[in-house]
């Protein structure tokens, strides 16, 4: 397996405006509009300290002296901030900036995974933490919840309240106070909410922060986050354990999800379809893939609307081809951009088939197609087109 060195890559700050989806109307959360209301209630599901713990482990030298940002925390309830306040002196943080967010169901205290009730400020307000040293208050040597508890009950400087502003509540990451911090940051790491994805990329983007985000697989598909993909701006992170990801719900929103999915028993939900996206670097996005397969042109068709052959699994990658080649998005996984280069994606590369073949031939849809060899064509699913690179 081949290594390389890994170099720090400097943040380039990119204005981006991308276009409001779904949850992301600018509203005063009194006028949240019901529709709304679903995708904020999917957005309710908190990440595992061990996944966290997994997955940070690969950007230690990423965090010394740095400081970190969890906007989308209530630190009475995130692992983000419990793992971040624990580890404080070993990551040899600079200082741990949290903000919790006025709408979310939780906050009040129904998942008390920091098992401090009672510390929280009364009411439902949104407020900001920020340590600058978590002290080993009850001298047993290490750094423990006791002592995180200590500092948040004996010095009043830690919290303070969030009050939002005309066009975003309290705690919201859009909101001017949230940007305010925001830019006091150098890290941004948590789990935001899915249904502002995009919004919540750009705005990392725009600051020129470096982060570590968990997000929806398909995500890759949306045209802004792939330009930054294509762009080296963003990659995938290490990534969670065999691919699967639980997550804790509330659990009046376990009816929310299909059977199967909510384990009663553990009170989690499996996602098969999340990822870790990052810009900071690290070593298993530098790992070769092993490649075993030979190029012949039975086993691997050319496109009929791209100069490039289709690879339906990225195991099947051939060895020796020099030209493009369509892979499934899952290639992103494994992306080492030592190795191969990526040229675009079906959404965009892909020939109009109207200017191919005869209406009727074939299904509609920006994508690339192979030809069934009887008059018609089949569509094929989204494809990345990449290339090897040559040493
Ligand atoms: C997927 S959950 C993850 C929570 C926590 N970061 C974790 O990983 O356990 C996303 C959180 O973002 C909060 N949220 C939703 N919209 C937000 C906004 N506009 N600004 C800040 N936080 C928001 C939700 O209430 C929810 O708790």
């Amino acid at each position: 397996m081949q290594q390389t060195i890994v170099h720090h890559k400097k943040v380039k700050r990119i204005k981006l405006t991308f276009p409001q989806n779904a949850g992301s109307t600018p509203s005063h959360p009194a006028n949240q509009p019901l529709a709304n209301a679903k995708a904020a209630k999917q957005d309710e599901f908190y990440t595992q300290l061990n996944d966290i713990a997994n997955e940070l482990k690969h950007y230690k030298e990423h965090l010394r002296g740095k400081t970190i940002l969890c906007n989308c925390d209530d630190p009475f309830k995130s692992n983000f901030f419990k793992y971040f306040a624990l580890n404080f002196k070993t990551l040899g943080l600079k200082k741990l900036l949290v903000t919790s967010y006025s709408r979310s169901p939780i906050v009040g205290g129904q998942l008390p995974l920091l098992e401090i009730e009672g510390l929280k400020p009364e009411g439902k307000e949104p407020y900001a933490v920020e340590i600058n040293e978590v002290p080993d208050a009850n001298l047993d040597g290490a750094i423990n919840l006791d002592d995180v508890k200590h500092l948040l009950q004996h010095n009043a400087n830690v919290t303070r309240p969030l009050k939002g502003d005309d066009t975003y509540g309290g705690g919201d990451f859009r909101s001017r106070e949230c940007v305010e911090i925001l830019k006091k940051a150098d890290i941004v790491v948590t789990n935001p909410p899915f249904s502002l994805f995009r919004e919540y990329v750009a705005q990392l983007v725009e600051h020129g922060k470096q982060f570590l985000i968990i997000g929806p697989k398909n995500a890759v598909t949306y045209k802004e986050i792939f330009k930054l993909i294509q762009e080296n701006e963003l990659w995938l992170g290490h990534g969670f354990a065999a691919g699967n990801a639980y997550f804790r719900i509330p659990t009046e929103n376990a009816r929310e999800f299909a059977a199967g999915v909510y384990d009663e028993k553990t009170g989690l939900v499996k996602f098969r379809n999340v990822w870790w996206f990052t810009n900071m670097d690290h070593d298993s996005r530098h790992e070769t893939i092993p490649l075993y397969k030979k190029y012949s042109p039975s086993d691997y068709p050319n496109y009929v609307n791209f100069d490039g052959i289709e690879v339906s699994r990225v195991v099947d990658i051939p060895v020796d081809y020099p030209g493009a080649m369509g892979v499934p998005i899952t290639f992103l996984d494994k992306y080492n951009p030592d190795q191969f280069e990526i040229l675009g994606s079906s959404m965009t590369l892909g020939l109009p088939m109207s200017k191919v073949a005869k209406k009727g031939t074939y299904l509609q849809g920006g994508r690339f197609y192979l030809d069934n060899g009887d008059g018609t064509y089949s569509r094929q699913y989204d494809r990345i087109a990449i290339k090897q690179r040559r040493g």
